[in-house]
């Protein structure tokens, strides 16, 4: 069973339009188009705000073609997994640790004794849960308590340090599968509201869900596993910001969504994660580009601090990609307290000084899910001359 995710990226599209030639403008126009939900894999095991369509993902990828790839805002991950099964070396990095958590745990190849070493853990852990005492918790924890009952609280407690003595090679995954959790058994409204609504949950079904997790992560990690092709080398999945720092072997090509200007805060949504994980985001509070909370306090200054950064991360690509590679950039014009933002004209500008002329695009318009704002989105496509 998988989270009800708010996946306004995959809504229609409407007044579509495209520019350069049309073997490749018209493949961006599908992957824009995309639509619905797609669960294969390990896709739908995990929510993370604002994620790539996986079919749109795998048609931007088949376009830029080449045998290797960056995602330089990976963050849960799509690109890096459609990358693998089509047999590419991927190569992913976010700022944001619950991001790379999410990314890594999803893209791993593992032989199937690890898996099932995984899952008789999962039950283990899972039946010590639910009998779990009440003990003192972290002060992270403490923190993020009242969005939990006490009895939730206190399973999650047992799962947490039944997963410190499972073996090193399945405490990841079963992080992963904790982690797919934490908002789902709280009283916070959804992965992208921050809320608190009452919800009741009986005692032990936390422990029950977690179980579950588990065993969902098993069957699709063994899919994972048939779906990409021998000899793929392993995906490298790391937390950079991706201003400062690209891999140190170039690439034939990039596939990414940077964040839309004034559209998510990604670190205050992750809380509840960062918090029971123990997971450090000090480092990702600073270096998010474009969060919303930035242009509600100043919007000029944030919209400066946007253009610096893309012109940053664009030099990274630059120097990144090997001549001739591509970039597909999944981009949303932002809508900065009421007055519009050009992101697509910014990178094409931006582009052009690190050497990615644009050479296509799409461009849709997408409702969001409440139905308020509509924002214009584009896939544009650079090549490093
Ligand atoms: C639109 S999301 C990417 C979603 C991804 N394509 C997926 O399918 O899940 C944008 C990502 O950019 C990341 N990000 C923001 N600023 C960054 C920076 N300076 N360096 C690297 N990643 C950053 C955010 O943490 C977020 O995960």
């Amino acid at each position: 069973m998988s989270e009800k995710v708010r996946t306004a990226g995959w809504r229609p599209v409407e007044r579509l339009e495209m520019q350069g030639a049309p073997d490749l403008a018209e493949p961006l126009a599908e992957a824009l188009a995309v639509t619905g939900r797609e669960d294969r894999l390990t896709h739908g095991f995990h929510t993370y705000p604002a994620a790539l369509h996986p079919d749109a993902a795998k048609a931007l990828l088949e376009l830029v073609g080449g045998r290797s790839v960056w995602d330089p805002f990976c963050g849960g991950g799509t690109v890096v997994v459609e990358a693998m099964t089509l047999g590419r070396r991927a190569v992913g990095s976010d700022v944001n640790p619950v991001a790379v958590l999410v990314a890594h745990a999803r893209s791993q190849v593992l032989p199937l004794e690890i898996i099932s070493r995984m899952r008789s853990w999962g039950r283990r852990i899972a039946e010590s849960a639910k009998v779990y005492p009440d003990l003192p918790r972290d002060a992270a924890v403490r923190e993020v308590a009242p969005y939990y009952e006490e009895h939730v609280a206190r399973e999650l407690e047992g799962i947490r340090v039944g997963i410190k003595g499972a073996p090193q090679e399945v405490q990841e995954l079963l992080i992963f599968a904790l982690s797919s959790i934490l908002v789902k058994v709280s009283m916070r409204e959804s992965d992208t509201r921050q809320a608190k609504v009452a919800r009741h949950r009986p005692e032990e079904t936390t422990s029950i869900l977690f179980h579950k997790k588990v065993r969902e992560l098993g069957r699709r990690l063994e899919d994972l596993a048939a779906a990409v092709p021998p000899n793929t080398p392993a995906a490298e999945v790391k937390v950079a910001d991706c201003r400062r720092a690209h891999p140190s072997r170039t690439v034939d090509a990039v596939v990414t969504s940077p964040p839309y200007p004034a559209v998510y805060d990604y670190v205050p949504l992750q809380t509840l994660r960062t918090a029971w994980l123990g997971l450090d985001d000090g480092e990702a509070r600073r270096a998010e580009i474009g969060p919303r909370r930035a242009f509600s306090a100043d919007r000029a200054r944030a919209w400066k601090a946007w253009q610096e950064d893309t012109e940053a991360w664009l030099g990274q690509v630059g120097r990144a990609l090997n001549p001739g590679g591509r970039a597909a950039i999944v981009i949303g014009d932002g809508v900065a307290v009421d007055r519009p933002v050009d992101a697509l004209g910014t990178i094409e500008r931006l582009g052009a000084k690190v050497k990615l002329h644009p050479i296509a695009r799409a461009s849709g318009d997408r409702r969001d899910l409440g139905a308020k704002t509509v924002r214009r989105e584009h896939i544009l496509l650079l090549e490093r001359r």
